[in-house]
């Protein structure tokens, strides 16, 4: 098994301006596409031979396919797609209203790229008054002991009394909470997340832990522990690239300096552990030569995303080795694993991994080797800041 060095990844082709507009104007057909059957409804976490079915607004994902109604909305204009986003919008208020299924860390990933991307583009009060609902949720399962946001389960219980590098991307819900009603309270908990998260799950070589568990008597960290990744040692290729973004995006908020060698850090694990083609495989201990092991594309276009979010924060020279790192893995995604024909799939990237179960995890077995619903949005999320200056939903 090897990986790309950095001197061959430098090499790679670039995703030109041309093949962004064309990748674009594609995903937000197929979006289109699939309007009638997934506006009262939603698209699943994972396809199965290659086809999402509609589910309804349950599971941390549902806020990906209305991301993407959004997307394709700043795209072409189309009205069409900003009714079925306002449809949506109302599936999360009432979800969160009747509190279905909201005892989890992901409101974040459910109700930015939904319903703040709703408000910000279109003024929605309902998407408003969903977002701060579920803002208000979120920072009750804060354990100012531990100085975390419990990921799972019921609060308190003792074999989940952890944190996920994943949850990095759910603290922008926080920030906008308080941007939009000057509470600080929103603000001061995701910094003190961001904080203890970044000082754990961080290894000294710059790979990371998926989860991190803390004392619950002292709140003193106490182990790092894998559940979707291969082995607890090895890196989960998609929390790697949550690191990359969820770093940036910790520095967007924070502008902490200490957080700049993080991300560079992170990025370079992941970069020097990526197989020729750049889309890892779903744990970066694999590599060339392991091709009967499944990518995870999903990891190259959140990877992408963070680098491009980074970039705008960094000196001119490094912000455009950033910039052209994003470049090529969209390029790969875009040529290899994009879906170019609505007969072999209802969904936008191909190849990529939820849940792989392995000898030493504890995660189930599915959405293996499809599209993940992620995958799809963070692809277009990817040629959407590469295509214009875009506004930021997280
Ligand atoms: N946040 C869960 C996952 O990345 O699978």
């Amino acid at each position: 098994m090897s990986w790309i060095t950095l001197e061959r990844l430098e090499q790679k082709p670039e995703i030109t301006d041309q093949e962004v507009s064309e990748a674009l104007d594609r995903a937000a057909e197929q979006i289109i596409r699939n309007l009638p059957q997934f506006t009262d409804k939603f698209q699943k976490a994972y396809s199965e031979n290659g086809f999402y079915e509609p589910v309804d607004n349950l599971d941390w994902t549902t806020g990906f396919w209305t991301g993407e109604i959004w997307l394709a909305y700043e795209h072409t204009g189309k009205e069409a797609l900003k009714k079925a986003g306002q449809v949506q919008m109302e599936s999360f208020l009432r979800r969160i209203d009747n509190r279905i299924d909201v005892e989890t860390h992901d409101l974040g990933f459910l109700y930015s790229p939904s319903c703040v991307a709703g408000y910000k583009l279109t003024g929605s009060q309902v998407g408003r008054e969903a977002a701060l609902k579920a803002a208000e949720e979120l920072i009750t399962r804060f354990h100012e002991k531990g100085g975390f946001i419990q990921a799972w389960g019921p609060l308190n219980a003792p074999d989940n009394y952890r944190l996920i590098i994943d949850c990095l991307l759910n603290l922008p819900l926080l920030y906008w909470a308080t941007e939009e009603t000057g509470d600080q309270k929103f603000r001061q908990i995701a910094e003190k997340h961001i904080h203890t998260a970044l000082a754990n799950v961080i290894r000294p070589d710059f790979s990371t832990w998926h989860t991190f568990f803390f004392n619950q008597e002292t709140g003193e960290p106490d182990h790092g522990a894998t559940c979707q990744g291969y082995r607890d040692g090895s890196a989960w290729a998609r929390g790697q690239a949550w690191g990359i973004y969820g770093t940036a995006i910790g520095y967007k908020y924070t502008r902490r300096e200490s957080y700049i060698p993080i991300f560079k850090g992170v990025t370079e694990y992941f970069l020097e552990h990526l197989p020729e083609d750049l889309v890892p495989y779903w744990d970066l201990e694999f590599g060339d030569g392991d091709e009967d092991q499944p990518r995870d594309s999903s990891s190259a276009s959140i990877a992408a995303c963070g680098l491009l979010e980074m970039a705008k924060n960094l000196p001119e020279e490094e912000a455009a080795y950033y910039v052209g790192i994003a470049r090529k893995l969209v390029k790969s995604v875009a040529d290899n694993y994009a879906v170019k024909d609505p007969e072999e799939s209802n969904g936008l990237v191909l190849h990529s991994t939820y849940s792989n179960h392995s000898p030493y995890n504890t995660c189930n077995h599915y959405g293996v080797d499809e599209c993940n619903i992620w995958g799809d949005y963070f692809y277009m999320e990817a040629l959407t800041r590469l295509h214009k200056d875009w506004n930021v939903y997280w």
